[in-house]
């Protein structure tokens, strides 16, 4: 879910209204507003995307220079009018919005509704407003009630109230994101820095417990006890022209070709190919020399990002093994002080990887967190953070960033590799640093040239989609997969090429394309076991360098430049994640909003 306020002299609402466009890609199954016009609050919302709140609300009069907005990703009851936030009491005067999860709100409900209470939702949140209400009749300060509120509350939230008869927001973050913005004579809270970047980049981040009033002429934050405290006022580096689609139909397209330059940036001053050295700016040789073994957690796209950075790792004789954050808890080799535990994550506040971070952190491991976004939950609980630098990030499915995680996990098992292991070492991972810095290059000749519309097109109608690599490849096999099932709702699967005679087999049909990434290591085995695809009717596109023997051997071929091995697999992502742009866009789908989904999954 994604929250907004806004607070300044003039009218609230086409701030809010922007905000809440940007963002939506943390959920778009309902939306919100409240705003307070000195008078009184006045609340609309329903179910759908923010398009819907505007048809919604168009020519009702919205004044009020203060403004809450919400847009939602259902957890607790299913999207509709009612469920959507704002919540409110039962006399419409005090109006909250929230992002996370409250525990407790079962009993919370139970002991409200026992004093008469009526609820209107089936939601969490809607305790939070009755809650305030209860506490305002006890006392006459609202923030007084808005803290004994948070007081009753377990589980994880930031949260923003508003009154009908103040001039203020109240806000407050445990486990859940939450920024001030400070642009001119006016403030911002939300969820995400993209929220408000076109009017402000100097940002407050929260801590856990703090809380928050924003009046017109200032914002005051202290502990839950009322104690003062001072936040840093800081200057994100992200340009307000990347949260705009410029021009494009979809911002996934405008992503898929924004990789050179975000490429470039993941890169720049970090490695030079002359002296053959490679610059992090995190963990010194004599802690890395500590290490014995590295863990990845990661959901998603990060997932299949953290698998390529620990083939890389295994290949430099490093111990390494990426979990599924979710699984972590359940299923992971034991966790001591010689462990290097690293979170992949974009956003940096999925409840999973954190989840999994924190298990990491009892059990004595070094934590670093790989993300794109600074002062994240996950930048903020690691012990070392290394930026991908990508720029933000709007596509639900996950494009630039993972091409930047790639590369920057690269990096980190160059690094890992020159120092772990002490004396027992091997050689540090080759990084084919040449090739590396070639790589925004080779990106923007093969966007340019690309057929992938075309062959995709030759495709749609399929039952099924296959992808399959081996070694670095497969990482790209399964991350192709879920792009393409992730954008246009079909039918799709990536597998480690040798398994493919183990089971999948069986699918196989002539109405099941297989798509083959070849990166210049084991690719002999890959092709024989596309040749047994073909054998049952199945075409096969073979992802491949020009004059590869795959290509005459195979249907169809989506060509990628030469370059090294490492970085082979990552240029055949890319050309993968045209095929899936392309797939979605000629079915019409919701690409940068694909269904059921969100951007950033706050909620385990
Ligand atoms: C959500 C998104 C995925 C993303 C995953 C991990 O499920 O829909 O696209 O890969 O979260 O996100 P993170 O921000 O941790 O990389």
């Amino acid at each position: 879910c994604g929250i907004i306020a806004r607070i300044g002299a003039d009218d609230a609402f086409p701030r809010v209204l922007t905000g809440l466009e940007n963002l939506e890609y943390r959920g778009y199954d309902s939306a919100g507003v409240a705003l307070q016009n000195g008078s009184g609050l006045s609340v609309f919302k329903c179910s759908g995307k923010v398009e819907d709140l505007k048809d919604r609300v168009d020519g009702a009069k919205l004044g009020g220079n203060i403004g809450i907005g919400h847009t939602r990703w259902s957890t607790h009851g299913p999207p509709s009018d009612s469920n959507a936030h704002p919540h409110t009491n039962e006399d419409g005067d005090v109006a909250v919005v929230h992002n996370g999860i409250i525990e407790n709100h079962q009993i919370l409900r139970e002991r409200l509704e026992n004093r008469g209470v009526r609820f209107e939702s089936d939601t969490d949140t809607e305790v939070i407003p009755h809650l305030i209400d209860a506490h305002y009749d006890e006392n006459t300060d609202p923030r007084d009630a808005f803290v004994a509120t948070l007081r009753d509350l377990e589980g994880s939230y930031a949260v923003a109230a508003v009154f009908d008869d103040e001039d203020a927001v109240f806000a407050a973050r445990r486990g859940s994101p939450l920024v001030l913005g400070l642009g001119e004579s006016q403030y911002f809270l939300a969820s995400d820095v993209p929220a408000f970047l076109e009017y402000t980049d100097r940002v407050v981040y929260f801590e856990d417990g703090d809380v928050v009033t924003v009046r017109p002429n200032g914002a005051q934050v202290t502990t839950m006890d009322g104690e003062h405290v001072e936040r840093e006022i800081e200057t994100v580096d992200w340009d307000p022209e990347e949260t705009g689609k410029g021009g494009y139909e979809h911002y996934m397209l405008k992503e898929i070709e924004s990789q050179p330059t975000s490429l470039t940036n993941t890169i720049k001053g970090r490695v030079s190919p002359e002296s053959g050295s490679v610059d992090l700016d995190a963990l010194t040789p004599e802690t890395i020399s500590e290490f014995r073994e590295v863990q990845f957690v990661a959901c998603g796209t990060s997932y299949h990002a953290a698998l390529y950075g620990s083939t890389l790792l295994n290949e430099a004789g490093v111990r390494a093994r990426a979990y599924r954050a979710s699984e972590y808890q359940m299923g992971s080799d034991p966790v001591t002080d010689e462990t290097l535990v690293v979170a992949v994550t974009q956003s940096g506040e999925t409840a999973d990887t954190l989840g999994a971070m924190r298990r990491a952190s009892r059990g004595g491991a070094t934590v670093l967190a790989v993300t794109n976004v600074m002062g994240s939950s996950a930048a903020r609980a690691a012990d070392e953070t290394v930026y991908i630098h990508a720029g933000p990030e709007i596509g639900v499915a996950a494009t630039k960033t993972f091409s930047s995680q790639t590369v920057t996990l690269g990096l980190l098992a160059h690094r890992l590799s020159e120092h772990m292991g002490g004396e027992d070492r091997g050689e540090p991972l080759d990084l084919a640093l040449d090739a590396l810095a070639d790589l925004p290059d080779d990106l923007g000749r093969m966007l340019d040239g690309s057929d992938a519309e075309r062959i995709t097109n030759r495709y749609l109608g399929s039952d099924a989609y296959f992808f399959i690599g081996r070694g670095l490849g497969y990482p790209v096999a399964k991350e192709s997969a879920l792009k393409f099932k992730e954008i246009t709702y079909e039918h799709a699967e990536g597998f480690a090429s040798g398994e493919l005679k183990h089971g999948p087999l069986a699918l196989v049909t002539p109405r099941t394309p297989v798509f083959a990434v070849f990166t210049g290591e084991h690719d002999e085995k890959t092709l024989k076991n596309a040749k047994e695809a073909q054998t049952r009717g199945a075409d096969v596109v073979a992802v491949a360098e020009e004059g590869h023997p795959a290509v005459d051997a195979t249907d169809a071929h989506l060509p990628i430049p030469d370059t090294a091995p490492q970085w082979a697999g990552l240029l055949a992502n890319v050309q993968l994640q045209l095929v899936s742009y392309h797939a979605a866009n000629e079915l019409g789908r919701s690409i940068d909003k694909p269904r059921n989904l969100a951007k950033s999954v706050t909620v385990e």
